[in-house]
């Protein structure tokens, strides 16, 4: 392949999750196969912004060959990147990813796109501006069980779909700079999106900061769709067992994902329940309860991640508009404000009431 199509990536931000990044594209990300290209893949890690020193020197040690800067702005200006990775608290993410764009790079913003909806819009504006793939880290649209829930709803195997909750909790990580839901819930909604093909007409949350003072450690929230399906997400870092799981009900078959399991993340039950007219009765119902099989399927094991990364390469090479694109990105914040300002006037009422 030719070393001009092969894209130099930047990578903003080396903490918690920054890493992962750097090594899937110091990896095998260079010479594996994109499954949309025709050709071998094009990206690799070309330099790294990150202004903790003892974290730059880790990056250096393990990517000599990268370029390192402790200053986004120099990476930006001198680091010769066609695209950045910005893994940078979400605080951060409308001023790093609007001056990115404004540089002229593609970016691929971990989740959520902002903090705010006005921010969020900003940066989808900016996207259209500028023409450079901007696409959000939604990476649960990259994990092939949720992959396969998609074909199921789509295909009608599950029926009419009821009703889907989700379990996100464990100890830690504590964030700084946002509370529980706008760390853990937007994997949530981004599915819901994804699955639903829609956004909530309603919601109602509540949540608890018990570690510090306006910042929810704990939330709840119920959210109600278009076609009578409701939603449930519980979100918390502050409880201690690790689950992450999402159950889907439909009228026809049931599906359990848990992404903890190392091989068996789903289950598709075929159990349901109607009421049917009772044989000579008059006007009389019997519920009846189907209780069959359960079927775990085989699924691809391949790493949401690097498909994600590799799905952000692609779109650039090819032009397409990526899965979790900027409106996306956007349809999510928008919800996550939604429920937040619900959490605030609950617990102003609560004040009240005191
Ligand atoms: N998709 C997922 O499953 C997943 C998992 C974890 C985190 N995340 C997301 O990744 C992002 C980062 O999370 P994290 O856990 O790595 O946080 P972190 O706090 O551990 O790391 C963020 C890093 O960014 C650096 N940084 C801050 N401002 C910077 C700037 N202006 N330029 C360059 N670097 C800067 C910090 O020094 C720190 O090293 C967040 O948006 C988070 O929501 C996503």
């Amino acid at each position: 392949m030719a070393e001009s199509r092969q894209l130099r990536v930047g990578l903003i931000g080396f903490g918690l999750w920054g890493p992962h990044y750097a090594r899937i594209l110091a990896g095998t990300m260079g010479s594996a196969r994109l499954a949309a290209c025709a050709e071998p893949a094009a990206a690799r890690l070309a330099a790294c912004a990150e202004p903790a020193a003892a974290r730059l020197a880790a990056f250096e040690r393990q990517y000599p060959a990268a370029r390192a800067y402790a200053d986004y702005n120099r990476l930006l200006r001198d680091g010769d990147v066609d695209a950045v990775i910005v893994a940078t608290p979400t605080s951060t993410h409308r001023e790093v990813v609007e001056r990115c764009l404004k540089a002229g790079v593609h970016v691929l913003v971990e989740k959520p796109l902002a903090g705010t909806v006005a921010d969020a819009e900003a940066l989808a504006a900016l996207e259209k501006e500028t023409g450079r793939v901007l696409m959000v880290g939604h990476t649960f649209l990259f994990n092939s069980a949720v992959r396969a829930i998609k074909g199921y709803i789509d295909d009608g195997l599950l029926g009419e779909i009821r009703y889907l909750y989700f379990t996100r909790t464990g100890l830690g990580p504590i964030r700084q700079d946002v509370n529980a839901l706008w760390d853990l819930a937007p994997h949530d909604f981004s599915m819901l999106r994804y699955w639903l093909g829609s956004d909530p007409i309603d919601l109602v949350a509540r949540g608890q900061s018990f570690l510090k003072p306006d910042t929810e450690d704990v939330v709840f929230v119920t959210l109600s769709y278009p076609d009578r399906v409701l939603a449930s997400v519980h979100v918390s870092w502050l409880d201690p067992v690790k689950v992450r799981s999402v159950t889907v009900v439909g009228d026809r078959k049931m599906v359990v994902f848990d992404d903890t399991h190392p091989t068996e993340k789903l289950r598709i039950y075929d159990k349901g329940a109607d009421y049917q007219p009772r044989e000579g009765g008059f006007a009389e119902f019997i519920a009846a309860v189907r209780d069959g099989d359960i079927v775990i399927p085989r699924l691809d094991q391949r790493e949401p991640l690097r498909e994600q990364l590799e799905h952000f390469v692609d779109c650039i090479i090819t032009g397409r508009r990526p899965i979790a694109s900027a409106d996306d990105g956007v349809a999510v914040v928008k919800v996550l404000e939604r429920a937040q300002r619900e959490l605030r006037a609950a617990s102003s009422s609560r004040l009240g009431m005191a």
